[in-house]
């Protein structure tokens, strides 16, 4: 759903600008406003459509999409073949976890000034117990739509963008560590920040923001306030996910999601409804973790979140 946010450059006050600067300068007048792209909607139909692929995958390749398994490199070839196709530059890095080979994709969107790179990212693979839709299919199939929004807009960003989908999280964090370790420092220094996509479509949803970079957790904060949403800052167990080794780096982080094994208490239901007293997702690391198990609101408004905070970090 697209909502307008407020402090965004409206497309009246874009026309009004352009023709500010193409009649002449009024005497007195106000500096037109920079006309910043303005984020786009990101369709919530393409990013579920990209869960019931997961779930096809995963249903077809033992049930799982974990590391190691034919059901992760599944995913990673359907990932990797849209934005082969949409024109990002892609780069598949091997490393070795547990004997098994995993995989990392990297997606770059050729463009921008690449001493400031924005990236985006999201851990493909699940757990062995289960199809891993909401864990973390939903933050792998948001950065996935969000990428291929930037191709279908030809947004052309200030600064570089940068997608990342991290294989063998659910194993210690081992892609995104694998990753950052392996940047030169003078490639870790150009990040100007890494945005963490970790389960955020959970079917007793929380809206958590992670309360790391103060710029990034703006940016999240202020979509958020814009929808009228209230958030919480992310506490479920710091540290838990591939913003943690970028972290570590001394590169800023953010990102969002909507709960796991906690329970949801009676104030967190009475303001963003849902069952309190329950788990914000009953199905983590078990087999229940289907299509079945996502909020579509908070897919939607997450995908959104995720879409505005590209646009506005790299702009
Ligand atoms: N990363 C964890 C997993 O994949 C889930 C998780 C727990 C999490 N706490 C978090 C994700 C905090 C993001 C932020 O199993
Ligand atoms: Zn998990």
């Amino acid at each position: 759903m697209k909502l307008s946010v407020p402090g965004r450059t409206t497309a009246a006050a874009v026309v009004a600008a352009v023709t500010l600067l193409t009649t002449g300068s009024i005497a007195g007048a106000a500096p037109a406003p920079e006309a910043a792209a303005a984020a786009p909607d990101l369709p919530v139909a393409n990013v579920k459509a990209h869960l019931t692929q997961f779930q096809s995958i995963a249903t077809a390749n033992g049930g799982n999409r974990a590391h190691g398994r034919a059901g992760f490199k599944a995913s990673l070839d359907y990932v990797k073949a849209k934005l082969d196709a949409a024109g990002f530059t892609t780069t598949v890095q091997q490393f070795t976890s547990g004997g098994l080979t995993g995989y990392n994709l990297i997606a770059d969107w050729p463009g921008g000034d690449t001493n400031q790179v924005i990236m985006a990212g999201s851990h493909l693979d699940g757990v062995t117990s289960g199809p891993g839709i909401n864990d973390n299919g939903s933050g792998s199939a948001a950065v996935l739509e969000a990428a291929l929004t930037v191709a279908r807009t030809n947004y052309q960003p200030t600064k570089h963008l940068r997608f990342a989908w991290w294989g063998a999280e659910e194993r210690g964090l081992v892609g995104s560590n694998h990753y950052v370790s392996n940047l030169s420092s003078a490639n870790r220094d150009r990040i100007s920040g890494y945005l963490n996509f970790d389960m955020i479509g959970s079917p007793n949803p929380g809206y958590f923001v992670y309360d790391d970079d103060p710029t990034i957790e703006k940016t999240f904060k202020d979509y958020f306030a814009g929808i009228g949403v209230a958030t919480e800052i992310e506490t479920e167990g710091d540290g838990r996910s591939d913003h943690a080794p970028f972290k570590s780096a001394g590169v800023p982080v953010g990102g969002l999601f909507t709960g796991a094994s906690r329970t949801k208490s009676a104030a967190q239901a009475a303001k963003w409804g849902g069952t309190a007293g329950q788990s914000f997702d009953r199905c983590y690391h078990s087999s229940c973790d289907t299509t079945s198990n996502i909020n579509d609101t908070a897919l939607d408004r997450n995908g959104d979140a995720l879409a505005y905070a590209v646009w506005e970090l790299s702009s």
